[in-house]
């Protein structure tokens, strides 16, 4: 893959650039363990750094309903916040592809809450090959809450009448 902010890397050096690396592929190896991916057969495991320093992991969990699946980076982000974080600094997700797979459009968007700089590093559980990423190159002039605040005040007034 040879996309603008998108770097091939292995373990080794993603390991060098964030100490926590190592132990969040641990954590979201164990998770995709215990995906529930009885429709796709794709389990995913990801695991988050959050502001305070602990890791909280997180899997696919699919629904017969395909539109109620939650994806691994999203139950890792509901875990943290569950448990009293206010911040996500780092995100691993390990997809079962000889090359790693990026986070889906979805999962971007709700990562992108906490900013341009969240790490991004997409592992695999069959090789050791990683894409290492900050989340404003996986979505560039991502919708931020900034837009919201940017408004027009004729926009809200329509909804008020
Ligand atoms: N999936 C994830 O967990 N994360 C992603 O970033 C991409 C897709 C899951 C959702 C679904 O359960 C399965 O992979 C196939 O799309």
């Amino acid at each position: 893959m040879s996309e603008p902010g998108i770097e091939s890397i292995d373990r080794v050096v993603a390991a060098r650039r964030l100490p926590e690396f190592a132990s969040l592929l641990e954590l979201a190896l164990t998770a995709q363990a215990r995906a529930r991916a009885p429709y796709s057969g794709f389990r995913v495991g990801a695991a988050v750094l959050a502001g305070s320093g602990a890791m909280y992991p997180g899997c696919n969990v699919e629904s017969a309903s395909y539109g109620a699946t939650i994806c691994a980076e999203r139950s890792a982000v509901v875990g943290a916040i569950s448990a009293g974080e206010m911040t996500i600094r780092a995100c691993v997700v390990v997809t079962p592809t000889a090359d790693p797979s990026s986070p889906c459009g979805i999962c971007r968007q709700l990562l992108a809450e906490w900013g341009p700089d969240v790490e991004i590093y997409a592992a695999s559980s069959e090789g050791t090959g990683v894409y290492a990423a900050r989340l404003s190159d996986l979505l560039p002039l991502a919708f931020w809450a900034r837009n919201l605040k940017d408004a027009a005040p004729s926009s809200r007034a329509q909804d008020e009448r």
